[in-house]
């Protein structure tokens, strides 16, 4: 039976309402860079984005570090100007509304600063972070970016050249361990703008259990994604994540 505040949006749901009497107030986002497409910043996989102009294995990988620093630091300070430049979107701000009535723990993929910015409280980024950068030779050592340009010659305390504090490929995830523990707490879990193409990242959602609620929000989701108790929004993340909080406040609080 569809719950009694069936939302005005294509939500291509059927559930049951919440279970009376059982507290399901841990919501946990697992997001990605489809949430913060329409803040104008680019994708990876999508028809324009990122990895359609650059090789991966050029920008973001140990192996381009080591051969050429300069032109990895440019093409992060590139998408950091971007990022900067950028604004949280209503898929951000709706985020921020559902700590009103949950315990909100974002895990982003992302690693702009557009949740906190909305107001997020909760946020652990598996790969990073672009405002800030580390010293190349301990992980520990960690700065804020000043602006948006990191360059040649800029160096940690320990003398090292500084790097972007983001995880390339084939480098770990040290928060992976985090987001998994959060997931197996998730009492209701979100799935917002991901292509869940990248590991361990798109394996998150599996330790999340089978009868949480899952809400998987994208418009290229594909039914292929084998969640068991998920319900697909096959729309941007801008129009449908406001209506999908409304939902989640109207029938789970
Ligand atoms: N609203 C919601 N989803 C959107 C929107 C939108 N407005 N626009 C695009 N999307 C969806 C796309 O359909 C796609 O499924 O966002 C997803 C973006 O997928 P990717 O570009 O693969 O980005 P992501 O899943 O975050 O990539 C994971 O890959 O390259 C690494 O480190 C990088 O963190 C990144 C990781």
């Amino acid at each position: 039976m569809f719950s009694k505040q069936p939302c005005k949006h294509k939500l291509v749901l059927y559930t049951e309402k919440a279970k009376p009497g059982v507290m399901q107030n841990r919501i946990v986002v697992l997001t990605g860079a489809g949430i913060s497409a329409e803040s104008g910043i680019k994708t990876f996989r999508d028809d324009d984005g990122l990895w359609k102009h650059y090789r991966f294995e050029e920008v973001a990988s140990p192996e381009a570090w080591h051969k050429h620093p300069g032109d990895v630091l440019e093409f992060y300070n590139q998408r950091r100007k971007n990022v900067i430049e950028a604004e949280p979107n209503a898929a951000h701000m709706a985020l921020v509304n559902l700590e009103d009535y949950f315990d909100v723990k974002i895990i982003t993929q992302n690693v702009d600063d557009l949740h906190e910015r909305a107001g997020s409280k909760d946020v652990i980024h598996l790969h990073g972070e672009i405002r800030k950068a580390r010293s190349s030779n301990d992980p520990s050592l960690i700065y804020p970016v000043e602006g948006w340009e990191l360059n040649m010659g800029d160096k940690a305390e320990d003398g090292s050249q500084l790097r972007p504090h983001v995880v390339w490929f084939g480098e770990p995830v040290p928060m992976f361990d985090i987001a998994i523990e959060m997931a197996r707490e998730a009492d209701i879990l979100l799935i917002i703008g991901t292509s869940l193409n990248v590991y361990p990242a798109a394996s998150i959602y599996q330790f999340a259990g089978k009868d949480v609620p899952k809400f998987y929000v994208d418009p290229e989701a594909n039914k292929t994604v084998n969640i068991e108790n998920l319900k697909i929004m096959k729309e941007k993340a801008g129009t449908a994540v406001p209506d999908l909080v409304t939902y989640l406040i109207d029938n789970f609080k």
